[in-house]
């Protein structure tokens, strides 16, 4: 189901960890102010509440919920900001529960799908997947100090990159971006890619 018509443009960025989503997100809504854009940057796990409980909760199902009733109340406040004009840049959305939960947990593709249709029927007009190989990643991750056991297993993010790269040959928007250069060389991809996108011109 397609969203209601705004001025605003809702693109999510999503990749395995370490794939340098944060700095993209900075380095897009800077790149749109030249445009004329004001972009809001958001990320998904929304809710520090509901982080907490993903982080004690035992059961792979529970943890699906939660993630997807975290995305339910995050969509509410896309949705808004879409409404007021601003173009939404979220750091994940839904393909990351495709990805961890159905591609790197194992969990039932059609059933992670359910559970996040219930949560919002809301679509990214554009989704960049960044893609690199898990020990280009891992070096990433710690430059920044906060590698934690979640991002140092190899084996699920290379189960989660494969399928990252299955969702993007299903279309719906989505780009697999390479983000094994540096941070600037990606950027002026992801630049090229939403230029083209929306035909944008500078003012
Ligand atoms: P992440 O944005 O990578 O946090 P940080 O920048 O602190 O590393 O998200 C935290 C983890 O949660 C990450 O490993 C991916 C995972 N995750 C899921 O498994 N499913 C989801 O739906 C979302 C949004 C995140």
């Amino acid at each position: 189901m397609g969203r209601k018509k705004t001025r605003g443009r809702f693109i999510a960025l999503e990749g395995a960890d370490g794939t340098g989503k944060s700095t993209q997100a900075l380095l897009l809504a800077d790149f749109l102010k030249h445009f004329g854009i004001e972009a809001k940057i958001t990320r998904e796990p929304n809710n520090p509440a509901i982080l907490k409980l993903i982080e004690t909760c035992t059961s792979k199902e529970g943890a699906c919920l939660l993630f997807a009733a975290d995305r339910a109340s995050h969509s509410q406040k896309i949705e808004a900001l879409l409404e007021e004009g601003f173009w939404v840049i979220s750091d994940r959305f839904t393909d990351s529960s495709l990805a961890y939960q159905a591609g790197g947990w194992e969990m039932k593709l059609g059933e992670v799908e359910k559970v996040n249709a219930f949560a919002t029927p809301l679509k990214p007009d554009l989704t960049l997947i960044f893609s690199c190989t898990p020990s280009r990643a891992a070096k990433r991750m710690r430059r920044r100090g906060n590698e934690s056991s979640f991002d140092q297993n190899f084996p699920l993010q290379r189960k989660v990159g494969n399928e990252y790269r299955l969702l993007a040959r299903r279309g719906g928007g989505r780009k697999i971006m390479d983000a094994s250069a540096e941070a600037r060389k990606v950027g002026a991809r992801v630049r090229e890619e939403v230029k083209r996108k929306w035909k944008l011109q500078t003012r």
